[in-house]
C-alpha cells in the first residue's frame, strides 16, 4: 500500500525550461513523481515553483523540455483535458465561488467528469438531473471524506468558511476529478500553526484513504516540509538546487544558503 521502492512513476518532468522574455524562470528542470508518493517543493519567493505547477497543468507551455503522465506526453494538451487525464490542483490563491455552497463548489469540481456543464451542475436542470443526483452524492461522501467539520457546513456559502476550511473545500474540490496526480499550492499559507497541524492531519487521512494517489506540495511551512513529504526539491532562480529526503537536502550548504538560512532569520525576526 502506498509508496514502496517499486512504485511505477506516474509524472515526470525531464529538461523543463520556461523563459519570459529575457527571464528564465525555469531552466532544464527534470523531476519525477511515483504513485503515491508526496513530493515536496520548496524555494525563495520566484525561485519557480508555481510556475511549475502551471507548466504541469498546461497553462504554460514550456520553452523546452516535456512533461509525461503514466509515459503519455503533456505538452500541448489542453488545461481541462489534463485535469480529465487525471491531474488537479488548488491554487496559491483562493478560486472558490463564495456565493455558492461548501457542496456545489464540490460538484463544479466535478463537471468534468459530467456530460452537463458548470451552469447546469449548479441549476440542476433537465436531462442531467440523474446525473447531478449522482455528483451531488459523490461530492457528499468526498466532503465526509476530507473533513467532517467541512461536511457540516456543506450548505453555507464557501465565502463565509474560515482559512482552513476554504482551504480544505478547495482540496475536496480538486479531488472530485478523481485524480492520479494532486498539486496544492502552498496549501498552509496565512494559517496559524494550529490550523496548519489540523490541515497536515487531514492530508495525511485523504492519503491514507487513496494509496495510489501522489502528491506534489509546495510549501514555506517547514513543519510541514520536514515532516509530511517523503522527498523534498528545492528550487532557487528556476533552477533544482536539491531533490532528497528533508533531513538530506536541509543539510546541503547551497540549500541553506538559499533558503533555509533565510528563513531560519526571517523567524529570529531579522
Ligand atoms: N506569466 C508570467 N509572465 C512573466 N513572468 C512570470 C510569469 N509567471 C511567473 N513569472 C516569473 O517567473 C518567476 C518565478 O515565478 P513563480 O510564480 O513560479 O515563483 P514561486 O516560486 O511560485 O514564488 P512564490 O513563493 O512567491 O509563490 C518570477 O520571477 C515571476 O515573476
Ligand atoms: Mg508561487
Amino acid at each position: 500500500m502506498g509508496l514502496t521502492a517499486s512504485s511505477p512513476i506516474v509524472l515526470e518532468g525531464e529538461n523543463l525550461t520556461m523563459r519570459f522574455g529575457g527571464l528564465v524562470a525555469m531552466a532544464e528542470v527534470a523531476f519525477t513523481l511515483k504513485r503515491g508518493e508526496i513530493l515536496g517543493i520548496i524555494g525563495p519567493n520566484g525561485a519557480g515553483k508555481s510556475t511549475l505547477l502551471n507548466i504541469i497543468t498546461g497553462i504554460y507551455i514550456p520553452s523546452s523540455g516535456e512533461v509525461r503522465l503514466e509515459g503519455e506526453r503533456l505538452n500541448g494538451v489542453p488545461a481541462h483535458k489534463i485535469v480529465a487525464r487525471g491531474i488537479a490542483r488548488t491554487f496559491q490563491s483562493s478560486r472558490l465561488f463564495g456565493d455558492l455552497s461548501v457542496l456545489d463548489n464540490v460538484i463544479i469540481g466535478r463537471h468534468t467528469h459530467t456530460k452537463a456543464g458548470v451552469f447546469d451542475a449548479i441549476f440542476r436542470r433537465g436531462r442531467a438531473k440523474a446525473e447531478l443526483d449522482a455528483a451531488a452524492a459523490h461530492a457528499e461522501t468526498l466532503l465526509k471524506s476530507v473533513s467532517r467539520g467541512l461536511h457540516e457546513q456543506r450548505h453555507r456559502p464557501a465565502g463565509e468558511l474560515a482559512q482552513a476550511d476554504r482551504r480544505r473545500l478547495e482540496i475536496a474540490r480538486a479531488l472530485a476529478t478523481d485524480p492520479k496526480v494532486l498539486l496544492l499550492d502552498e496549501p498552509s499559507s496565512g494559517m496559524d500553526d494550529a490550523d496548519t497541524d489540523a490541515l497536515m492531519d487531514d492530508i495525511r487521512a485523504v492519503c491514507a484513504q487513496r494509496p495510489d494517489l501522489a502528491l506534489m506540495i509546495i510549501e514555506h511551512d517547514m513543519r510541514l516540509v520536514a515532516s509530511l513529504p517523503h522527498r523534498v526539491m528545492v528550487l532557487d532562480y528556476g533552477q533544482k538546487l536539491a531533490d532528497g529526503p528533508y533531513e538530506e537536502i536541509r543539510r546541503i550548504p547551497r540549500v541553506q544558503e538559499a533558503y533555509l538560512g533565510r528563513k531560519a532569520a526571517q523567524h529570529a525576526g531579522a
